[in-house]
């Protein structure tokens, strides 16, 4: 039933170039201030976060569980101004309620591809038999893959590890091409491994080896510990990835997908701080709590002269206006009338 699979598009024109889904991280408002600041060239794929298939499919939790899904009119127009495709991921283990909620996210939503996230290591998700837990049950995964990939008129991508307690990456890689993704992203750690050490690249390069033995045409995307555009360029041709995803290189960088670093000045780092928080407030005020922010000023706050300060006094606020008096006090209030670019 799949239709418009852009990621085939992606691959011929390459490098692919994605934000990670990253839970309380990757929403709609932090999205768009990654899509504002970033250029098109080196930025192709979003994701929201992790979405679970059972809360979709839940009668009364359905609408809660759905606002992760949620893209705003603002993102929308960037995303399309900027030619960006956006991916729902969900989880779950049981496939009815993957074939469910699929209908429902093709039918309700504007995405551009589902992802099934077969990679989360964290413990009571993994108990459910959820997530990492499936490159243990192949059986279940392609089940998965099979049911997802029948109720969806999206291209359906697939997000795991190497392997649960130690690298099982061949075989696994095999037993997840023959469900037909439409893209394969392969983080070069085990469950068990978390984000503890570093990436292995030479597990995501024999990904690459398997899908071209196998004769197919899947984009390979690898992820872990990509630190820059110039470094994930050296890992696409060192390793014959189509592309690379980002996670955490984005709380070193908020303008990791430009070519170059020109140095932001403190006004333009408190700027898309202000920005921050100001959007957050105006789409979650009383739904998502305020401290959740608190990771993303630490972004904002370090790299200048003087930053330790506010960056202390940012991990104290409450509410909106004590991070706009925090900036009015400071050395760099012109941040509250700067656009960030
Ligand atoms: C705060 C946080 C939340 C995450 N949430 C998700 C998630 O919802 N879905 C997912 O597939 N991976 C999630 N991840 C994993 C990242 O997508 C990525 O695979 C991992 O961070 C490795 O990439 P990196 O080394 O570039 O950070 C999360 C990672 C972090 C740090």
């Amino acid at each position: 039933m799949e239709n418009g699979d852009f990621w085939k598009q992606l691959k011929a024109q390459g490098p692919i170039f994605a934000l990670a889904p990253m839970e309380d991280v990757t929403d709609t408002v932090f999205r768009e201030l990654v899509l504002h600041v970033s250029a098109p060239e080196w930025l192709q794929v979003v994701y929201t976060e992790f979405t679970s298939t059972d809360g979709l499919c839940h009668p009364v939790g359905r609408d809660k569980v759905a606002k992760r899904l949620v893209v705003s009119q603002s993102e929308r127009d960037l995303l399309r101004a900027k030619g960006v495709k956006i991916v729902a991921q969900i989880w779950g283990a049981n496939p009815e309620k993957y074939h469910q909620a699929t209908r429902w996210l093709c039918e309700a939503f504007e995405f551009d591809g589902i992802d099934i996230n077969m990679g989360c290591p964290v413990r009571k998700i993994v108990k459910q038999g959820s997530c990492s837990a499936l490159i243990g049950t192949p059986d279940l995964a392609r089940e998965i893959v099979l049911a997802t990939r029948e109720a969806s008129n999206l291209p359906v991508s697939v997000k795991t590890r190497t392997g649960v307690s130690q690298h099982r990456t061949e075989e696994w890689t095999r037993q997840i091409l023959e469900t037909g993704p439409a893209a394969l992203v392969m983080h070069g750690r085990t469950q068990k491994q978390m984000s503890e050490v570093p990436a292995d690249w030479d597990e995501i390069a024999k990904v690459v080896r398997v899908r071209d033995e196998m004769g197919l045409d899947i984009p390979i995307i690898g992820n872990g510990d990509v630190a820059s555009v110039a470094d994930g360029l050296d890992k696409i041709a060192r390793h014959g990835v189509d592309g690379v995803m980002v996670g955490r290189g984005i709380f070193a960088n908020p303008w990791f997908f430009n070519r170059e670093k020109p140095e932001r000045s403190p006004e333009q780092k408190l700027a898309l701080l202000w920005k921050h928080a100001t959007d957050f407030h105006k789409q979650w005020d009383g739904e998502r709590n305020f401290a959740i922010l608190r990771r993303f000023f630490k972004i904002y706050t370090h790299d200048f002269a003087g930053a330790a300060p506010i960056r202390a006094a940012m991990m104290e606020t409450h509410g909106l206006e004590q991070v706009r008096q925090l900036i009015l006090e400071s050395p760099w209030a012109k941040a509250l009338e700067t656009e960030p670019v």
